[in-house]
């Protein structure tokens, strides 16, 4: 004799069309922006050792490469610089050259392909040659309104390049309201600012630092700046000043250590939420799929997946390529 069960919740999960049509969130390539390694010292493309399948890209196969994404189904991708040695200073001026790297992406990229959405990063991390994200004063702090001020200027430079949004990731004070003053100020009013606005002091950054060359002997401590993995309502306040000095989209990251800010940012603001899977999270999937400890390709989803289902709207991950390509 079967139970006398009222509810069965099983019965909608033992048809496959049934169960995925209930799927309550799905991924698509149109979640995803790819993150995007340009190099300036290179002529064929780089290996990143600690991210499988990532690479550093010249400038000359770069546009080539990007169309091939754009065949694939990609269309939003966040350009990150890595730049050469010689061209890193204590102040990371190599940012306000007009010719520098991550500007000639732009202008190339948005000249060979056709409708795109690029998004430019800015910090000062890829130009200092201490590896921090601003300006230091003669004691080694990171200096804010120094900082922000150079980087409303190279806002506006990203913008004359062609990107379409700005990213400030440097979590100084005030940077986004000094960038949104600069862009209209210089007529760029459609020009949009994602802003980095729960960044989290985190150790899952290692191999990004790599792959833009800002690894430092003495591991770096961005702890004055970037927020302490402890703190939600910290996290919240800066979501919500973001929001007030008129950013467009609110990112959390990382991403999956962060579900929960991710969460409470959904519910909090209006705003659509971007969060970032960074390249540590990235790297452990990898390292243990290498190890035959998980399926990369079911984890992968899993993990992206569980990042919209916590409430981004945009999800920022370097396995966008491998996602498409599988979808
Ligand atoms: C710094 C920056 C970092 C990342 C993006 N921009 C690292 C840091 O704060 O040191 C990390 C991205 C990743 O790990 O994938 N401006």
């Amino acid at each position: 004799m079967p139970y006398d069960l009222l509810h069965r919740p099983r019965r909608l999960r033992e048809n496959p069309i049934l169960r995925d049509m209930l799927a309550e969130n799905k991924i698509t390539i149109k979640d995803l922006v790819f993150p995007i390694f340009v190099s300036d010292s290179i002529t064929q493309p780089e290996a990143i050792q600690s991210m499988p399948g990532i690479f550093r890209w010249p400038l000359n196969t770069l546009s080539e490469q990007v169309k091939k994404w754009v065949d694939l189904g990609l269309k939003s991708f966040a350009i990150f610089p890595c730049i050469s040695d010689c061209k890193k200073s204590e102040k990371g001026d190599e940012i306000l050259n007009a010719n520098s790297i991550i500007y000639q992406a732009a202008d190339k990229i948005k000249s060979a392909c056709g409708e795109i959405f690029l998004i430019s990063d800015i910090a000062l991390d890829p130009y200092t040659t201490h590896g921090h994200d601003g300006i230091l004063d003669n004691h080694g702090k990171v200096l804010n309104d120094e900082t922000v001020e150079v980087l409303a200027k190279a806002s506006v430079m990203a913008a004359e390049s062609g990107y379409d949004f700005v990213a400030p990731s440097d979590m100084m004070d005030g940077r986004v309201i000094a960038i949104r003053n600069s862009l209209d100020n210089a007529q760029y009013i459609h020009t949009g600012i994602m802003a980095y606005s729960a960044k989290f002091c985190s150790a899952y950054y290692g191999p990004f630092r790599d792959a833009i060359g800002t690894t430092q002997s003495k591991p770096i401590d961005k702890s004055s700046y970037q927020l302490n993995p402890s703190n939600t309502r910290e996290a919240v306040r800066e979501l919500l000043l973001d929001m007030q000095e008129g950013a467009d989209i609110l990112m959390v990251k990382p991403a999956e250590p962060y579900l929960d800010i991710i969460a409470l940012a959904r519910q909090e603001c209006e705003l659509p939420i971007a969060a970032y899977q960074v390249s540590g999270e990235y790297s452990r999937i990898w390292a243990a799929a290498s190890q035959g400890w998980l399926d990369l390709d079911a984890c992968a989803f899993e993990s992206l997946l569980s990042i919209k289902r916590a409430g981004a709207n945009i999800i920022i991950s370097y396995f966008a390529e491998r996602i498409a390509k599988s979808i």
